[in-house]
Formats: C-alpha cells, structure tokens, sequence
C-alpha cells in the first residue's frame, strides 16, 4: 500500500490531502480548522484530519508531495536579477520564503509529536503551475485533454499550458515573472478598494453594474502576444521593481499596493476603502474583467489551434473567475471543460499528490473527482446525539428540536419552511474541499422571493449588496432554465438565465441575467437532490438559493460552528443530519 501526502503549504489556502494507492480519502483546507480565512502557513490541522480519517500516523506515510519547487527556473530567476536589478529587500523576502521550504517534514513530525527518526516519507517539491494543471487533468474523465494554468505567480511563472495523455503533462509554453494575469486582477482589486486578500471575486460580481469604457487604459497594462502569453506594462506595477509586502507566515495572508501611482494618473483617484461604489468604478472593474477575459480567450485560442484538442482542464487561481470560465464554449472551439472544485493554490496539494503517485506508480489513471465531499464528516446518528447533548442551550434560546423518521419526511418539510420563506442552515455529512459551499455546509433559501438578498445580508450575510446569490439546480432541468448546459458541479461556470426565467428566480439571477449555477446529480449528494426535487413538487422551480455556511469566517466545519453560527444569527431553521432545530417564531 502506497499512502502519499499532498500539501499547499506556506502559502495562502494552505491544505492538504491524502491519497491511498491513487485513491483520494480526504482533502481539507487549514482555514477550516484554524477558523482564519485564506490561513497561510504548514496545514498542520489539515493533515492531522487526513491521517485520522485514513487510521494512520505520519510514520505510515510513504511520500510527502509539495507544490512548490524552489529550484525550478533558477536561470531565469538569475537572469531577471541580473538584468532588473532588483532591491535588495525583494531578493532577501524570496529568499526568506524558500528557505522555509525544504523543512516541512521536520516541522510536521515536531507539530504531531512524532520523533523525526520515524517519518520515512520522502519530500517532493512538484512546481507550482505543473501542480494547478495536475490538479485539473490526473482527477478529470479525461484521457487526453489541453491543459492551462493561469494564476498570480507561483515559482517565478504566472502561467503555464501544455497536453495531457494518461498520466503525463507536458508542459509547451509559460508566462515568466513579473507578468501576471492574476497581479493585473489584483492591482485593479486593491485600486477599487478592495485590500483583502481573495477579494478578486467582488470585483468580477460587481463588474455587470458597469461598461467596459476604460479598455484603451487596460490595453496599456496587459499587452497580449502571438504565441499567447502576454506581458504587463510595468510602470504601473511596484512588485518587480521595489517588490510587494507579503505576509503569509502562520496567519491571515496580507499583500501590500501592487500598483504605483502611474495607475491613478491613468485611471483617476484610487477608491479609498469606505468610499461610496459609484459608475466610474463600474466601468473601470467592467474593463478589467473584459481585459482579463480577452486575454485568457487569446491564450486559449492559441492552446485550442496549437493542440487540436476539444477538452480543456482549466486551473490556478485565475480558473475561480467563473464568469470568464462560464463563456469558454461561446469563445473558444473547446467543447468539453473540467475545472476542479479547488481550482486555486489549496488544490495544488491534489495536483502535488497525484504527479507523484503516477511517478512512483506508473500506473495508469483511476480516479475521477466528480464530488467535493473530502471533509470532516459526521453521520446522523452522531449529529443527533450532538443536539441531544446540545439541548439546554439550544431550549434556553427558545428553539425546538425535532428529528425526520426518514429522508422522506425530512426533505418534505424543509423544502415546506424554505417555500414560505425561511432560511435554512443545511449541515450534512462531509465537509466540501473546495472554496464553494455545495450541498453540505450551506445556507439554504428560497430563490423565486425579490428581497431574498437582503433578507440574507440582513440576517446573516452583512455583505456587499451587489454580490450576488447562486441557484442549486437539478442537473436535468438546466436546458429549461440556463442558455447553456453543462455539469457543473462545483459551480465555477457562470451561465445566463433564460430571459423568461428571470423573473422567477430573481434572487438567484444577477444585474446581467447570469447566475452562477451548481448542478445536483443524485448520485453525487442523494439528499440534498431529493430536497430540491421536494421545493420543485412544491413551487415548480427545480432550484435552491445556496450560499455558504458562515457568518463573515470560514465555512463552518464542526456541528458546533454550525450550531454558534446559528444561534448567533437570525436563520430560522438549522437542519444536523435529520435533526432540525427551529427557531421560535
Ligand atoms: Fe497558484
């Protein structure tokens, strides 16, 4: 038996994974335990559930895969500093960095209390980018397929594509630091006054509220090239020059200003942090989501003619733009498109672990990944005698306790509270990998209701009101609802609803008509299917308003995060297993 450990460490996502003989067990990101979001730094807590949920300690473990490689390009790593010159503090930061790397195997046995003489795995560094289209192309149905990478930087590259067959990459073209599709989306991100990290996101839903009159000005930052990789126009960037503040060292990862002041004698006054959204920002995050889209359609033009190949498998941090991910067949000539449930750098520890099972191995591919359910898990059984230890305080807040017979039941008079309007935490098995909630730590809604997002940003949400809420779909009913179909499983493609269908779901339905869907199969999640099949018999709409479990923190992990996360917000009903608690009028 081959047991082989995946890890995304000092980084942002920080994860990891378990494979047995090329078999996924379990994945988990370190931000659910550790309950910081993005937490950067060795999974330690990752890893102690992955072996826990195999039965095996650390001294089992045969190999230890990493999905960095500081040795990768140190030619053109040598060539940059010789020809830049860059200050002196950005070398000693890198350095800094990399030589945490390499000491992983020490610091893991040191953190479960292992003596270091009796961890026999072996360390391998796997490069950032072949690790994020690994990632995608080892767990996907596909035998042969076109593989892209795009993301911030990861060993010195912001970019990497190539073909897969079998169990082998080959890598045919790359994008070197400093030029970054990703650092572009940053820098616009950070000016329009967004500073967290991860936040990208609210730029891409904000961006329909505006047009793309600004894209001469982004032309001047992102310059694409024949053989489609593309370059930066640097004097509105600082980190190849002066370098960027990272912090990422056991903790919330924070990023200092990407972009110099040459960005706002281009673009106007940066948004400060609580200044009102108005249409000039608009139009600038509708520019740069545009620029974004053309240059990755450009580079996956180039890939789809120089490849000949209809299949795509799409990662890096980059592939969580799943507007862009969502027009890929109306753009490209692909056809046929894998994205994986964690398309940014937390799926790396995948991708790490499954190019060393096929190297050590060098047996042929197995497994597909076709659901996200890697988490810690608790049954029925567990999550029931949960609330019964649970009782007093659960009482004293004036709730009620009741408990399903059967599945039957319980479908039935959830979709019943969520047809009259309540909001549902919906808390079920295993806990998704992944940064999308998708059937199992979600709060649950009905979509056909206009205030449905304020009702949610009222009671528990508290975010931006212009970002929107995702629809639940039964797979097979995606013909009658969207313009499009595809499975989407881990919901990173956005489609358009169908003009006549608007109306109907418009708390799922975006300012531009789009929503990005997850559909349900029954053999992926049984249950949450069979409850979105119940509020269809109910409504005639076969979709839920899904969005995370979580109150401003990570997804909840535990019962008990579900349980607090609960009682301290105004959700009406909170369903463990086939337990559901109910809040008094
Ligand atoms: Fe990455």
């Amino acid at each position: 038996m081959t047991w082989i450990l995946g890890l995304n460490a000092y980084h942002a996502d920080s994860s990891a994974c378990l494979l047995r003989d090329g078999e996924l067990l379990a994945a988990a990101e370190e931000e659910r335990f550790r309950r910081v979001k993005h937490w950067a730094g060795l999974p330690v807590e990752a890893v102690r559930y992955c072996l826990a949920e195999a039965g095996i300690g650390l001294e089992e473990v045969d190999h230890v895969a990493i999905n960095r490689d500081p040795k990768a390009h140190l030619f053109q790593k040598a060539l940059f500093a010789f020809k830049r010159r860059p200050s002196l503090g950005l070398i000693r930061d890198r350095l800094a960095n990399a030589a945490k790397v390499g000491s992983p195997l020490d610091e893991l046995a040191a953190a479960l209390s292992v003596p270091r003489d009796r961890v026999r795995a072996r360390l391998h560094p796997v490069e950032h980018h072949l690790a994020h289209l690994a990632s995608a192309f080892l767990v996907s149905p596909f035998e042969e397929a076109a593989l892209v990478s795009v993301d911030g930087f990861g060993d010195f590259l912001s970019a990497m594509w190539g073909v897969g067959h079998g169990s082998r990459i080959e890598v045919r073209g790359r994008v070197f630091f400093p030029h970054s599709l990703g650092l572009f989306y940053q820098a616009i991100t950070q000016y329009l006054g967004f500073w967290s990290y991860g936040d990208e996101y609210k730029v891409m839903g904000f961006a329909p509220y505006g047009r793309p009159t600004r894209l001469p000005e982004m032309e001047r930052l992102v310059q694409l090239h024949p053989d489609g990789s593309y370059t930066l126009g640097l004097d509105y960037f600082r980190h190849h020059a002066e370098g960027v503040e990272m912090v990422w060292q056991g903790g919330y990862p924070e990023v200092g200003r990407i972009f110099t002041p040459a960005l706002e004698e281009l673009l106007g006054p940066a948004r400060k942090k609580d200044e009102a959204l108005d249409e000039r920002h608009a139009d600038i995050a509708a520019s740069a989501q545009a620029m974004y889209e053309r240059a990755l359609f450009h580079l996956l033009d180039i890939v789809q003619r120089e490849t000949g190949l209809d299949r795509l498998c799409l990662a890096g941090g980059c592939a969580m733009n799943s507007v862009a991910n969502g027009k890929v067949y109306r753009r490209t000539r692909f056809r046929e498109l894998y994205l994986p449930a964690a398309a940014g750098d937390a799926g790396g520890a995948i991708g790490a672990a499954f190019v060393v099972w096929h190297a050590v191995s060098q047996a042929p591919r197995r497994f597909v990944m076709d659901r996200a359910s890697w988490g810690p898990g608790w049954s029925d059984a567990d999550l029931a005698r949960f609330v019964e230890r649970q009782r007093p305080a659960i009482e004293s807040e004036g709730c009620t306790i009741e408990t399903a017979p059967d599945d039957r039941a319980l479908v039935e008079k959830v979709a019943a509270a969520i047809a009259e309007g309540a909001v549902v935490g919906w808390f079920q098995g295993r806990m998704e990998w992944g940064p999308r909630a998708l059937g199992n730590r979600s709060i649950l809604a009905d979509p056909r209701r206009a205030d449905m997002k304020d009702v949610l940003n009222l009671k528990i949400k508290r975010r931006e009101s212009f970002r929107p809420f995702a629809p639940a779909i039964l797979r097979e009913r995606v013909a009658d609802w969207f313009e499009e179909e595809d499975d989407v499983p881990f919901m990173m493609q956005v489609f358009q609803v169908r003009p006549e269908r608007r109306g109907q779901v418009p708390a799922t339905t975006h300012v531009d008509g789009s929503g990005r869907l997850q559909t349900v199969t029954r053999a992926a999640n049984p249950r949450y299917y069979d409850l979105i099949a119940a509020f269809e018999r109910r409504t005639s709409v076969p979709i839920l308003l899904n969005t995370s479990f979580n109150e401003n923190e990570p997804i909840v992990c535990r019962p008990e995060e579900a349980l607090d996360c609960f009682l301290r917000t105004k959700m009406d009903l909170l369903v463990l297993g086939r337990t559901i608690v109910r809040r008094a009028g």
